[in-house]
């Protein structure tokens, strides 16, 4: 199978809510699969199933080949999970925790200390790893603990939302480290709320909502299916900006954004000879352009289009309009 980790038509009802309303995954052995959706969206259970945490109402999944629910036991020996239930201890040093996670996972006393040595250094860690955790900052915290996660050197690695809450400083640290973890020929599904995440890391994401998969495709294939582009425009003089939003607005027959103080205007396009004319209309009114250019869709413009509301902040009240696939 190529599919390290497959899933069908899973589901899964916690009372009234259908936290998992069908949903299939799939991620290709060495890949980031990014499993993105909003807040409540389904992303946790669906890695709980998966982890076999959790049995789902209807639907299957295969790790390594292994049924989550026949093969429990074979599925847990290939799989490492981290995020929301990582449990090292606050109290311990962080060399301890993973001497002492080796040693459950039946290291002998000598490989258990190699193997934490050497997992301290590629993460960063060596110099706090003789420190309690509880000194940890937020991103030496996730580090450790995506450490933990790798000590019998899974396979399959879920991170769940690994990087929610961290500084952008921290978080490109846990980027890199799960850019090696992949490069050392692990498979990573990694669920996100954050679409720049998602774009930076994963080669296949999985845009999730309200229990449901809403698209799916690499992130270049996901901003070609909104089949339009965004032209942004900054006149080099910034008292013609409302003169030159004039002529964006003629041309396009829409109403352009104008982002102050910049005076940049920004207007979606699907009709790519656009440019020229926008070249030339700026020419004969004598207005240099100081920024021109047409730029894919954002993945947040992306989620919106496919939603009907924006990726980090889920309004769970109203019912979005779903486009088709
Ligand atoms: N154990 C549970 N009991 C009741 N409701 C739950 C439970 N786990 C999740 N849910 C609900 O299921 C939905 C999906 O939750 P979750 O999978 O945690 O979403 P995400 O991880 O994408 O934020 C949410 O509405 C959540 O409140
Ligand atoms: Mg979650």
């Amino acid at each position: 199978m190529s599919y390290v980790i497959q899933a069908e038509g899973l589901r899964k009802r916690f009372g009234d809510t259908q936290a998992l309303d069908g949903v299939d995954i799939a991620a290709r052995r060495g890949t980031v699969l990014g499993v993105l959706g909003p807040n409540g969206a389904g992303k946790t259970t669906a890695v709980r199933v998966l982890a076999t945490l959790l049995k789902p109402d209807a639907g299957r999944a295969e790790v390594c080949g292994y049924d989550v629910l026949k093969d429990a036991v074979r599925v847990r020996a290939m799989i490492g999970l981290t995020g929301q239930y990582a449990s090292v201890d606050e109290e311990l040093t962080g060399s301890e925790n993973l001497r002492m996670i080796a040693r459950l996972l039946d290291f002998n006393r000598a490989d258990a200390r190699d193997r934490a040595t050497g997992l301290l250094e590629q993460f960063g860690l060596t110099e706090p790893g003789g420190r309690a955790v509880k000194t940890y900052s937020g991103g030496m915290r996730r580090r450790l603990d995506l450490a933990a996660s790798l000590i019998n050197r899974p396979e399959v690695i879920f991170l769940d939302e690994p990087t929610t809450g961290l500084d952008p400083r921290a978080r490109n640290d846990v980027w890199d480290t799960v850019r090696e973890v992949v490069a050392d020929g692990a498979t990573v599904l990694l669920t996100t709320q954050n679409l720049e995440e998602a774009d930076a890391l994963a080669d296949q994401i999985t845009v999730v909502d309200h229990g449901r998969v809403i698209a799916e495709g690499s992130s270049a294939e996901l901003k070609s299916r909104i089949g339009r582009q965004t032209l942004e425009v900054r006149a080099a003089e910034p008292y013609r900006a409302s003169q030159l939003t004039a002529i964006v607005a003629e041309l396009t027959g829409l109403h352009p954004t104008v982002q102050e103080p910049s005076g940049l205007v920004t207007v979606p396009v699907s009709d790519p000879t656009l440019l020229s004319a926008v070249v030339r209309r700026l020419d004969e009114a004598d207005i240099v352009a100081a920024e021109l250019a047409l730029r894919m869709p954002s993945l947040d413009e992306v989620f919106l289009t496919l939603t009907g509301h924006p990726a980090e902040e889920a309004d769970t009240e109203s019912v979005p309009e779903r486009t088709p696939a």
